[in-house]
């Protein structure tokens, strides 16, 4: 506790409201308003009792740039055409079971980093090539912090792709820096990072962005930048601007394609890459969708082995969709087990046709 502080602008009931361990997670990606599913496509923290923690390990760790598991790829990468409206949502609970999007003792800046990347699978999250394209810190005006709008806001923070963004695989890389516990004798900035894996529909060119604007995370910021020392305990940030850190931000415009006279088969090559997604596709039969795990059908049968066979193809699915279930939850699994269990029952009942008709929540089951 910090009792002899009382922030500026801020009354003493909403300073000490929440001693919660509960912080805050990116779980949910909205491209142009269409829920793609929690966990879906998002390099999310695995385990639950850590996933909404402030990244440890300081600003080297190489989770700087995708969170704790980040270097890790999901299956999905999600498709969204350039200029759409990305909107991230941020909970205190990754499964929703309690309300709330950040813990709202927690104050400070919000970003949102690009990284394109040739296999989203493959290349490292950590690393060069990351820009950013938004940043919020005080808004003078409202007077209210980034994150206070995005409590505001229910948990969601909205940003349009640049319209002239060159088509491939992306990195999108939240980032929400909270300066609640700098103080003057202790200087503890919280970073909280997560990554959409994003497939850009645009135009078929290599994106131009000036050095200046490319950074490495870990490496964009520093320990004695000013966005990371700012005392909120002492300084009115109305009065004393917030710089937010990392570089300004910037919309990289499309260079034009360059035309016969490119000789370059490697590069011609990966613009043809760039126009097809081929890497995370999400089927388009999926029965049922948890997070990164699809639900495909079961071999249809007509007998006793291929009702047992397709049983058997059943839990086993079920197995990856626990397996990987992000802590935003495992809702998906449960029906599919349902189902399972359902033409597992039948095999013992001498119902051997099937399978039987899947009667998951359809489109509102994509949890
Ligand atoms: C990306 O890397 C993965 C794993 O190394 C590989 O299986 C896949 O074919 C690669 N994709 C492309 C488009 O090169
Ligand atoms: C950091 O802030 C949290 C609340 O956001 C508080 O519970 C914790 O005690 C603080 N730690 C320090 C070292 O100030």
């Amino acid at each position: 506790m910090m009792p002899s502080l009382v922030r500026f602008s801020m009354g003493l009931a909403t300073a000490f409201a929440s001693l919660s361990t509960a912080h805050t997670v990116f779980t949910t990606l909205f491209i142009n308003g269409v829920d793609q599913g929690d966990g879906t496509c998002i390099r999310m923290a695995k385990k639950g009792s850590v996933c909404t923690h402030p990244i440890a390990g300081g600003l080297d760790s190489p989770d700087m740039a995708c969170g704790r598991d980040g270097q890790q790829a999901v299956a999905f990468t999600c498709p969204a055409p350039a200029g759409s409206k990305l909107s991230f949502e941020f909970r205190m609970w990754a499964d929703a079971s309690q309300p709330g999007s950040i813990d709202p003792s927690h104050l400070g800046s919000t970003a949102i980093y690009l990284k394109q990347v040739s296999n989203i699978s493959s290349d490292s999250a950590a690393g060069p090539g990351w820009f950013k394209i938004y940043a919020e810190g005080y808004d003078t005006a409202a007077k209210k912090w980034a994150t206070e709008k995005l409590i505001d806001n229910g948990g969601l923070l909205s940003i349009e792709l640049p319209p002239t963004l060159p088509a491939g695989y992306y990195l999108a890389r939240s980032e929400i820096v909270t300066i609640q516990n700098v103080t003057n004798d202790h200087v503890d900035p919280q970073f909280y990072v997560g990554c959409a894996q994003l497939f850009v529909q645009g135009p078929p060119t290599t994106p131009t962005v000036p050095p200046d604007r490319l950074v490495s995370i870990p490496g964009h910021v520093h320990a004695s930048d000013p966005g990371l020392t700012f005392n909120i305990w002492r300084d009115d940030p109305s009065k004393t601007a917030y710089t937010v850190v990392g570089p300004a931000p910037f919309s990289p415009t499309a260079a034009p394609t360059p035309t016969s006279t490119n000789t370059n088969g490697q590069q011609q090559q990966q613009q043809q890459q760039a126009i097809k997604q081929t890497d995370g596709v999400i089927p388009a039969d999926c029965q049922l969708k948890n997070a990164n795990w699809c639900g495909a059908e079961v071999p249809a049968y007509a007998d006793e082995a291929g009702c047992w066979a397709s049983s058997a193809d059943c839990f086993a699915q079920l197995d990856a969709c626990y397996t990987s279930a992000p802590p935003t939850g495992s809702r998906g699994c449960r029906l599919w087990e349902d189902w399972c269990t359902g033409i597992q029952q039948g095999c013992r009942a001498g119902r051997w046709r099937g399978p039987p008709p899947f009667h998951g929540e359809g489109a509102a089951a994509e949890v």
